[in-house]
């Protein structure tokens, strides 16, 4: 780790903070927060880019000194072992396993990028004892000396599960398709989401858009319906251009930042990865969340 990437680390961390504490004038907190900013990447409509944006994001992430953590929160198939080709060995419910150390679960993601697979294990809090719970929320705590970032890839759809995802993480971006059907799966997931007490900031990023004029013209019409219908703000995060790469290496299964670091399509990440760690400077506020993930998590279930 460069002297330059942890001083972006503590900038990060710092604009996040002064964020949540609302202080003015964006003075340096002197006492940075070590709770990592949590993003859930979510989508109405399925199979529109999430799992290959999560993980490409968290590779830019962590080349700019980051130190990033993906959870895969898609029960069904094991999506980011599929795009990277890896076996993650443990899951979730193996925070439980008193012989393993936090460190242990992770699985190795490329360039340092660190993997977790949610596994059906983050449903089964709900069944779990009190005793138990506090034990989760304790060695997940553990996580927060660990990382700058943590970004969830969930499934598709208006699930409870996801809309609890969203409810627990600091903001949410919904990617999207231009395609009619995607935006208007899109629609419907910010309608729910401005509908929860939370409110969570919604990003938007437009994939497989044919030029940036289409990409932008789909954001305009989201952001209209938004706030003509909803009154809830959302925000543009950027475009990745559809790019025959990226289904190249979802073939050979090495992320395309990786494997075409010099794509239309890692480009458009690297780029919306500079958004991310800058945004929380020139956006307008939004609703601060105080207390850590697992917990709003678990209170967002009971
Ligand atoms: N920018 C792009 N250009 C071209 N093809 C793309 C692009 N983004 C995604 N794809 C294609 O879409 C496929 C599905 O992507 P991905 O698995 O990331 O979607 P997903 O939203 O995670 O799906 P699911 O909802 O099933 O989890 C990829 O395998 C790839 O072929
Ligand atoms: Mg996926």
């Amino acid at each position: 780790m460069t002297d330059q990437a942890g001083k972006l680390r503590t900038l990060v961390k710092n604009r996040i903070s002064t964020e949540k504490t609302g202080t003015e004038n964006g003075a340096l907190d002197t006492n940075p927060p070590t709770k990592p900013h949590f993003i859930c990447i979510t989508s109405g409509k399925g199979g529109v880019g999430k799992t290959n944006f999560s993980i490409n994001l968290g590779i830019a992430l962590t080349r700019q000194g980051m130190r990033t953590l993906v959870i895969d929160a898609d029960f069904g198939l094991a999506n980011v072992d599929v795009v990277l080709g890896t076996i993650t060995k443990y899951t979730f419910m193996n925070l439980m396993d008193e012989n393993l150390s936090v460190e242990n679960i992770l699985g190795e993601g490329p360039e340092g990028l660190k993997i977790i697979s949610g596994g059906s294990g983050l449903l089964n809090v709900l069944d779990m004892s009190e005793e138990k719970l506090q034990r989760i929320i304790q060695r997940f705590n553990e996580l927060n000396t660990l990382f700058d970032i943590v970004i969830i890839d969930t499934g598709a759809g208006l699930t409870k599960n996801i809309l609890s995802f969203v409810n627990a993480s600091d903001e949410t971006i919904l990617v999207t398709t231009p395609e009619p059907t995607s935006l208007t799966d899109a629609y419907a997931m910010i309608k729910a989401i401005s509908r929860e007490p939370e409110r969570t900031k919604v990003s938007v990023v437009v994939n497989r858009a044919e030029t940036h004029e289409e990409a932008d013209q789909n954001f305009e019409k989201l952001l209209n319906a938004s706030m003509k219908f909803l009154n809830f703000p959302i925000h543009s995060l950027g475009i990745i251009l559809d790019d025959y790469r990226v289904k190249k290496s979802v073939q050979l299964q090495v992320p395309f930042l990786i494997k075409y670091p010099n794509s239309i399509a890692s480009r458009n990440v690297e780029l919306i990865s500079r958004k991310v760690l800058n945004h929380n400077i020139d956006d307008a506020p939004h609703e601060v969340k105080e207390s850590n993930f697992v917990k709003r998590f678990i209170n967002i279930f009971k």
